[in-house]
């Protein structure tokens, strides 16, 4: 049987110049590079400049893609942003995206699921191409953590960063089995009653402005692993596969122990996890796209590998997607 699939035929990323290491955060909060390296992994982040936004960020990792697909902003239907930092409260930054690309037409929206928003934008981005109501979609996750986040809360301020990271996604011939290039199945999931456990504390209804990320990190870490874990498990298994058939595991960048708890929790080895949270911190939308085009890039992805993303945030949301490369 032949069905449409949607294949990742390009990928790019940007981080931002301006890099805080451990030691630099240790001079604005009572913290230290121990303490953050050892119960996150993380070792440097990068922070946009003054003036320098979400869009800006997304901009650049979407060049990045175009010029890795071969293929122009014209070629684009789609575009589509995953961001819970966007540069004003409307327009989207998706639309700032679409005219800075020169893009006269298509759809541009933003997909709002905090650390989530990429698997939620790869579904979404997959709907769209396997209904044939677009052939080729831009999906970029951008962050600008760094405007959210409180520098007298060392238990938040040391873990979060800025960045982008832009897929494109094209129309393909499959044959409806897990061998098909692109993407298999995507698994999104959310439970609002554990939004307390991480938000900000503003917004646009409520305080008129952006608020400060609060978070109760222990409780998140517990739920993490046990969400994480059952999103994966679904749509292994929808796809007829098991965790041991996965080339490389790419989460989401939140954590090194959430990570490796994760990948020991599911028998995946090591040598599969694809980790950058030590470069980057979490950058939220961003961190799954950041990972996969480092390994794309450094040759450890190559094209028939199994890749499964992962990611879980804020709502909570959470989610998983099982790409063939
Ligand atoms: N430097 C030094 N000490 C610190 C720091 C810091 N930056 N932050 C907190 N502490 C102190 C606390 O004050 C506390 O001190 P006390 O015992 O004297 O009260 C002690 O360290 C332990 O604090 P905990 O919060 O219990 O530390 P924990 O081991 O749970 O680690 C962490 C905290 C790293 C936030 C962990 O809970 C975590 O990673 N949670 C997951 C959060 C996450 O990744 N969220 C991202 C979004 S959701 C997602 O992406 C999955």
């Amino acid at each position: 049987m032949s069905v449409i699939r949607s294949a990742v035929i390009g990928c790019g990323a940007y981080l931002p110049a301006k890099v805080m290491t451990n030691d630099d955060l240790a001079k604005l909060v009572d913290t230290s590079d121990e303490w953050i390296t050892e119960r996150t992994g993380i070792r440097r982040r990068h922070f946009v400049g003054e003036g320098e936004k979400t869009s800006d960020l997304a901009l650049k990792a979407a060049n990045a893609a175009l010029a890795d697909a071969g293929i122009t902003a014209a070629d684009i239907d789609i575009v589509i942003v995953a961001t819970t930092t966007p540069d004003d409260t409307f327009p989207s930054t998706a639309t700032k995206v679409q005219a800075q690309l020169g893009m006269t037409r298509g759809a541009a929206f933003d997909v709002q699921a905090v650390c989530s928003g990429f698997i939620y934008g790869l579904s979404i981005a997959d709907g769209l191409i396997r209904t044939g109501q677009a052939r080729t979609v831009l999906l970029i996750g951008a962050e600008t953590m760094s405007r959210l986040l409180d520098w007298t809360d060392r238990g938040t301020c040391v873990l979060f960063g800025d960045g982008a990271g832009a897929v494109v996604l094209r129309a393909g011939e499959g044959e409806g089995g897990n061998h098909d290039r692109g993407i298999l199945n995507t698994k999104i999931y959310s439970d609002g009653r554990l939004g307390n456990l991480l938000y900000t504390d503003g917004g646009v209804s409520s305080t008129g402005t952006a608020g400060k990320l609060r978070m109760l990190g222990r409780e998140v870490f517990k739920h993490a692993v046990t969400n994480i874990a059952a999103a994966i498990e679904a749509s292994t298994q929808a796809a007829g596969l098991s965790t041991t058939d996965i080339d490389w595991f790419v989460p989401h960048q939140a954590n090194q122990r959430i990570l490796e708890g994760t990948a020991r929790k599911l028998s995946i080895p090591a040598a599969k996890l694809v980790s950058t949270v030590a470069e980057h911190g979490n950058t939220s939308a961003a961190s799954v796209p950041l990972a996969l085009v480092t390994a794309v890039k450094d040759g450890r992805i190559k094209r028939g590998d199994l890749l499964l993303l992962e990611a879980m945030g804020a709502g909570f949301t959470w989610g998983a997607a099982l790409i063939r490369w």
